[in-house]
């Protein structure tokens, strides 16, 4: 799974919550976080964002981001957002932000996801589905002002692959982005 040239993934830092806020307004018009609520995600311990941005046209800007939470120790981790601006929709980069997150899940030694998704987002529902996920319950008029219902969406993780003792392989090395920009990631 890769991502298209020129975009790279990357972890999220606070000073991105600008580009966020942006792409959160346009992609959750009626019921965007604030930005101080967004600023507590992106400065939060527990959570783990990251971005996809854009190198092309000089200045690198966000085209995607996507947020987990999960506290230290917890078997049991969140989906908090996930979006990609809507003319970069429909070319893998959900997936690999989406990807990404469980990853980090894993890393955390998370058995079980949990996310909110509107009941009348059938693509991202068919992300999530995609992915494993499925509907375990459903939130009536959970989000306001619109009082559409969410669906509780669930998915069992199997756990990341043991590092051997002596001999690690590649792939048991691998641990989670850092702030530095890492091209195709997955
Ligand atoms: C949901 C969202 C993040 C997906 O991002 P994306 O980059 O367009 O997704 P991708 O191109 O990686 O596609 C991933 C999967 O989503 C589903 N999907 C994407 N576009 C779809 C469409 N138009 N119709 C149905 N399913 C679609 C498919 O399952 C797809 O997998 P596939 O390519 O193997 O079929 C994006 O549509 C978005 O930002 N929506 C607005 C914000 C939002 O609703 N966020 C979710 C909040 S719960």
């Amino acid at each position: 799974m890769t991502l298209p040239d020129g975009l790279r993934l990357r972890r999220a830092h606070p000073q991105d919550l600008d580009d966020v806020m942006w792409l959160e307004h346009t992609s959750f018009p009626t019921d965007a976080w604030s930005a101080s609520q967004m600023s507590g995600e992106l400065y939060s311990p527990h959570g783990y964002y990251v971005v996809v941005e854009t190198t092309e046209d000089g200045a690198p800007t966000i085209v995607g981001y996507a947020g987990l939470s999960s506290l230290a120790g917890n078997p049991v981790a969140d989906v908090q957002t996930i979006a990609v601006a809507a003319e970069q929709r429909g070319k893998g980069i959900g997936r690999v932000l989406f990807t990404e997150l469980l990853a980090e899940a894993r890393r955390r030694g998370v058995h079980e996801v949990f996310l909110e998704v509107r009941a009348d987002n059938p693509v991202a529902q068919a992300m999530y589905t995609a992915f494993g996920f499925e509907r375990i319950a459903v939130r009536p008029r959970y989000y306001q002002p619109d009082g559409v219902d969410a669906w509780v969406m669930r998915a069992a993780l199997e756990p990341a692959a043991q590092a051997p003792t002596s001999a690690p392989s590649p792939s048991s090395t691998v641990g989670p982005i850092g702030q530095e920009a890492l091209d195709d990631r997955s």
